[in-house]
């Protein structure tokens, strides 16, 4: 798919990961819906350098673990846009809780927000682009959804079914949408340790290709994903070669 003249909703693009894909979906001629939850100034300035790119720029506020909130998102795409052609399921929580202390309610809330709603986005997203011709969906998931880590049996099992909900979707939706998943391994420190950190130096090398990545790999990978039209129900590691490494544990 030629991205230029197209438009793109981006989910959690206001910063981070999420604002890297945006970017780089608008380097490629995409025009961009910046959804975010709480970071309405970064969303604003994603926008304005988004505009600097000579694409459109739209910020969009919506809670996505509130299924009325995403309908209010789609809402508002389909009357001030119209169309919808590519559709990026980035936004997620990162929680981490002992598998035997975490509660009903907190297991609810990192599913609706990490799984939930980018079934919803989806199943919202499908009529647009359809009408529009066709699109395409990429998925972000984690490594944490292809092995087991300790104390994130929610998030990882979120993830986990987030690659199943892409196969899934890439079979029913066929032939004029693609779904597929990009599954990142480190390359952003979680909040509380900075980049520059010694620990985050000594976590790349752990990784085989022996540094973290950066939020770029993962949005060239989603730019590729989308750009190509005969790759659907991919799923990609894009964590440098960290999915081929036996658990530390079992080792
Ligand atoms: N960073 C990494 O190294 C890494 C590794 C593996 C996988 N991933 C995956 O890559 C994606 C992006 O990673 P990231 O580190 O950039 O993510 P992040 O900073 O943890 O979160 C991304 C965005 O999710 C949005 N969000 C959180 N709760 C929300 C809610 N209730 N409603 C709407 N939006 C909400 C936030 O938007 P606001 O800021 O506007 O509130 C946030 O900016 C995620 O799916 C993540 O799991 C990241």
């Amino acid at each position: 798919m030629n991205l230029s003249g197209k438009t793109a909703l981006v989910t959690g693009a206001a910063r981070r990961v999420g604002k890297a894909i945006a970017l780089e979906l608008a380097r490629r001629g995409a025009s961009v819906v910046v959804h975010f939850g709480g970071s309405a100034g970064e969303a604003q300035e994603t926008v304005g350098e988004i505009e600097a790119l000579g694409v459109s720029a739209w910020a969009m506020q919506s809670d996505l673990r509130v299924e009325s909130e995403i309908e209010r998102l789609f809402a508002a795409i389909a009357d001030q846009i119209g169309d919808l052609e590519v559709l990026v399921n980035s936004a997620a929580s990162f929680e981490s809780e002992p598998l035997v202390e975490i509660g009903p309610g907190a297991w609810d809330e990192v599913l609706a927000l990490n799984l939930r709603a980018p079934f919803l986005c989806i199943q919202k997203a499908a009529p647009l682009m359809r009408a529009a011709g066709g699109g395409a969906v990429v998925n972000i998931s984690d490594l944490s959804g292809v092995r087991p880590w300790k104390n994130f049996a929610h998030h990882g099992t979120s993830k986990a079914a987030l690659i199943h909900l892409t196969r899934a979707a890439a079979l029913e939706l066929a032939p004029e949408i693609r779904v597929n998943c990009v599954v990142p391994g480190a390359i952003l420190p979680p909040p509380g340790i900075e980049e520059a950190a010694e620990s985050w130096r000594k976590r790349g090398l752990r990784v085989p290709l022996g540094r973290t990545g950066e939020p770029n790999d993962v949005a060239e990978t989603v730019a590729f994903l989308i750009s190509s039209d005969y790759i659907t129900g991919a799923v990609l590691p894009v964590d440098g070669g960290e999915h081929l490494a036996a658990p530390r544990a079992l080792l």
